[in-house]
């Protein structure tokens, strides 16, 4: 065997992407190509009562200036389209009209001869408003709240369980209580990458289109419904993303300008937005989140109240599942969550890594610090003290939870048992030194995808499906998959991935791609195996005629009898039996619902985090920490190492920078760029270590493998909101939690 699956391998896309060959949808070059600038609203509400573009339109090379007034019609208008990521609601849809619904709103479309003339020329229109009265504080509204539309979107993000036990009771007669606000402020995705479209006109007016997505087949079939399309005129093409994080989960404005004014012109055109315009387009939503817990003198979490108000925009209703986790991972009897929502003039809020997830849990595990701190009891042990093997909102068993595991080998490697539990108690010079853990818990899901394996003319495996690599290491994982279950090694194994024209793959997000496109890449794998035996069976004197398929086995590039290894025939003798041809199979994987649904599937994580706070600055430092993540199946010790990495590192920065403030009198984000809208840097970042337990999950899908693209981040949060309360004995509840909060 190749044994190619656990393997440290490199990503194979590596040099690729650091030698630039690894090209972005706005570096696609093709002949007269056109560029479009997006105009975006000066106003968060109101309408546009006049458009001026003559001098614009006076301009050598300016071909066409797209506004409300003159878009092309579209089947868009006639259709409520959803794309996969759609919450409830009626999506945005640019230049459908006048009005204005949130600031930085795309209004108008400039398209030119070059770039720099386009964006020159969109300084030339003049635009005259009418404005109305805006809400963009939702600290301000929360009496407004509602509760959310269910849609399809909550099969994946279910609301709050019904009540259990009596809070109410259970809370007014426990020991120790703790009841308290924490606000979260919006943040926005800020991939390296901006968003653009290339969309390539083709002679018979059919479109190539490079976009940067998440989704080549939720972008293809946005373009074909919204324009009217038929599948065979559109073809999207994605391969590489400079990071995504949520942010092309839904097709972005850049798609659409792109290929309506190709339609309309007759032309290549490239839009691309600025840093700036990516604060326009969906964010992490503000939070106010009410918990109160009540626990007895022993350490038992008896009460639990979790409330959260999230911010929508005024035309859809998107959710998160911010309050579910405190009932799904404490065995309290009594437990009341809620969760709503108020409609704001801003765009629809867009998933963010973990979205919902390290939003309550950045709340939730602060309250139950403070509480183990009323209590008396560490932190540490009193997760231990509460811990269930059963999800308690569904009354299910998890399909695997060593979350034990997690905190007992996180708190080794930290060296948690030295701590003093004073607050204030450790300081290095002026630096006063803290120690906060936190648990992490995110789904595990499998989605329905399809793949297709050739083995080519010359011996080599070629896996596809229409999947994204938004740098988490796709491409590296499943050739690894598909290397072990074909027995080839990875150097003869191409895996290639978004193309619109690949076997369907669902949009990569929600930590399901290992697990869904995994499945799909291994299936495929094995009925091409299946193929190739029945080649074998067929060939002159074959020692496999009347040998059984479980009676074989895939290794060093050979079929093989399992009890006699020296009766092998190479995969390059099979494809040459075949009369010149590749052998290929498309083959689709399902998740197993039936047995799925009897089991609640996690990942769980337990982050510990040490601190140093200035004590006259108040500067916080992370000086370390330390993340030990049960995900089931390892893939890839490395990849996965620079997911968790990755997820830590955001949690750093969510815990102390980021914050995309808005200036209520203009309903804007205000720091949209990134000198003003922190996030952590290299010199943030300290000593960052991961662990993974053992566990074996066979119930997830068939390779057991959990996702690790959220679970990183989702327990960082809170454990730097409590190790600097350990180091300095101020509690904060209001994320980021900047310099001024702790003077
Ligand atoms: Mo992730 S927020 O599902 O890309």
């Amino acid at each position: 065997m190749s044994n190619a699956i656990g393997k440290p391998l490199s990503r194979v896309d590596g040099r690729a992407k650091v030698t630039g060959s690894a090209k972005y949808a706005a570096e696609y070059n093709v002949p007269e190509l056109t560029y479009g600038y997006v105009i975006s609203s000066a106003i968060a509400k109101g309408k546009i009562t006049s458009i001026d573009d003559s001098e614009a339109l006076k301009l050598d090379g300016v071909l066409k200036v797209f506004t409300h007034e003159n878009r092309p019609h579209t089947a868009w208008f006639d259709i409520s389209y959803k794309d996969q990521d759609a919450p409830p609601g009626s999506p945005f849809r640019p230049l459908e009209d006048a009005t204005i619904k949130y600031s930085g709103q795309p209004i108008a479309l400039v398209v030119a001869e070059t770039f720099e003339l386009a964006r020159y020329a969109a300084g030339l229109i003049q635009v005259q408003y009418e404005t109305e009265e805006h809400n963009t504080d939702l600290e301000a509204h929360l009496s407004k709240a509602h509760k959310p539309s269910v849609g399809v979107a909550s099969l994946l993000k279910p609301p709050p369980p019904k009540p259990r036990g009596d809070f109410d009771g259970a809370y007014s007669s426990s020991d120790a209580k703790v009841a308290e606000s924490y606000v979260h402020a919006v943040e926005h995705h800020n991939p390296m990458e901006l968003f653009g479209s290339t969309v390539v006109y083709e002679k018979d007016g059919k479109l190539t289109i490079y976009d940067k997505t998440q989704g080549a087949t939720n972008s293809k079939m946005y373009v074909t419904q919204v324009f009217g399309l038929s599948s065979d005129d559109v073809r999207v093409i994605s391969p590489f993303m400079g990071g995504g994080f949520g942010s092309g989960l839904r097709p972005q404005y850049q798609l659409f300008f792109a290929v309506m004014a190709a339609r309309d012109l007759q032309r290549s055109v490239r839009v691309s937005l600025t840093r700036q315009q990516m604060f326009t387009f969906g964010h992490r939503p503000a939070t106010v989140q009410n918990i109160a817990l009540g626990g007895s003198k022993d350490g038992k979490l008896n009460a639990l109240y979790h409330q959260a108000f999230g911010e929508t925009s005024q035309f859809e209703d998107y959710t998160e599942v911010v309050v579910n986790w405190g009932g799904m991972l404490y065995p309290a009897e009594n437990v009341t969550l809620d969760y709503k929502l108020v409609s704001l003039d801003f765009n629809s809020p867009l998933d963010m890594r973990a979205p919902g997830g390290v939003t309550g849990m950045a709340a939730l595990e602060v309250a139950i610090d403070e509480l183990a701190y009323k209590i008396g009891i560490d932190p540490l042990e009193f997760r231990l003290k509460n811990y269930t093997e059963k999800d308690m909102n569904e009354d299910r068993p998890y399909s695997s939870k060593e979350l034990r595991a997690c905190f007992l080998q996180g708190a080794e490697r930290f060296g948690w048992s030295e701590r003093n539990p004073q607050p204030r108690s450790m300081r290095k010079g002026h630096n006063l030194i803290g120690w906060g853990m936190a648990t992490g818990i995110w789904d595990s899901n499998q989605m329905p995808a399809r793949a297709e394996a050739v083995l080519t003319v010359n011996g080599r495996l070629r896996v596809s499906s229409a999947s994204a690599d938004i740098g988490t290491g796709t491409y590296t994982i499943m050739t690894q998959i598909a290397a072990e279950t074909l027995g080839m090694p990875v150097e003869d194994v191409f895996f290639k991935l978004g193309d619109s024209e690949m076997p369907f793959a669902p949009i990569s997000g929600g930590s399901w791609t290992a697990a869904t496109v995994g499945s799909a890449v291994k299936n495929v794998c094995e009925e091409l195996g299946k193929k190739l035996f029945k080649l074998a069976k067929k060939m002159p004197n074959s020692p496999f005629a009347d040998v059984k398929h479980e009676q074989i086995e895939f290794a060093d590039k050979h079929l093989r009898l399992k009890s006699d290894p020296s009766v092998s025939v190479s995969l390059q003798a099979i494809v040459d039996q075949n009369n010149g041809r590749a052998v290929s199979e498309t083959a689709t994987s399902l998740p197993n619902l039936l047995e799925q649904r009897k089991y609640t599937r996690s990942t769980h994580s337990a982050v510990f985090v040490e601190v140093q706070v200035d004590e006259d600055l108040g500067a916080v430092k992370v000086t370390r920490a330390v993340t030990a993540v049960a995900g089931g199946r390892i893939l890839n010790p490395k990849t996965a190492r620079s997911q968790i990495i990755g997820g830590m590192v955001w949690g750093i920065s969510k815990a102390l920078e980021e914050e995309s403030a808005v200036d209520h009198r203009f309903g804007r984000f205000m720091n949209h760029n990134l000198a003003e809208y922190h996030v952590a840097v290299n010199a943030d970042i300290h000593d960052l270590d991961v662990i993974f337990v053992d566990e074996v999950d066979t119930i997830v899908n068939p390779l057991g493998v959990k996702g690790l693209g959220e679970i990183g981040i989702v327990g960082m949060p809170a454990a730097v909101a409590n190790a600097i309360y350990h180091a300095t004995g101020k509690r904060v509840r209001d994320l980021p939690i900047q310099i001024d909060k702790l003077l």
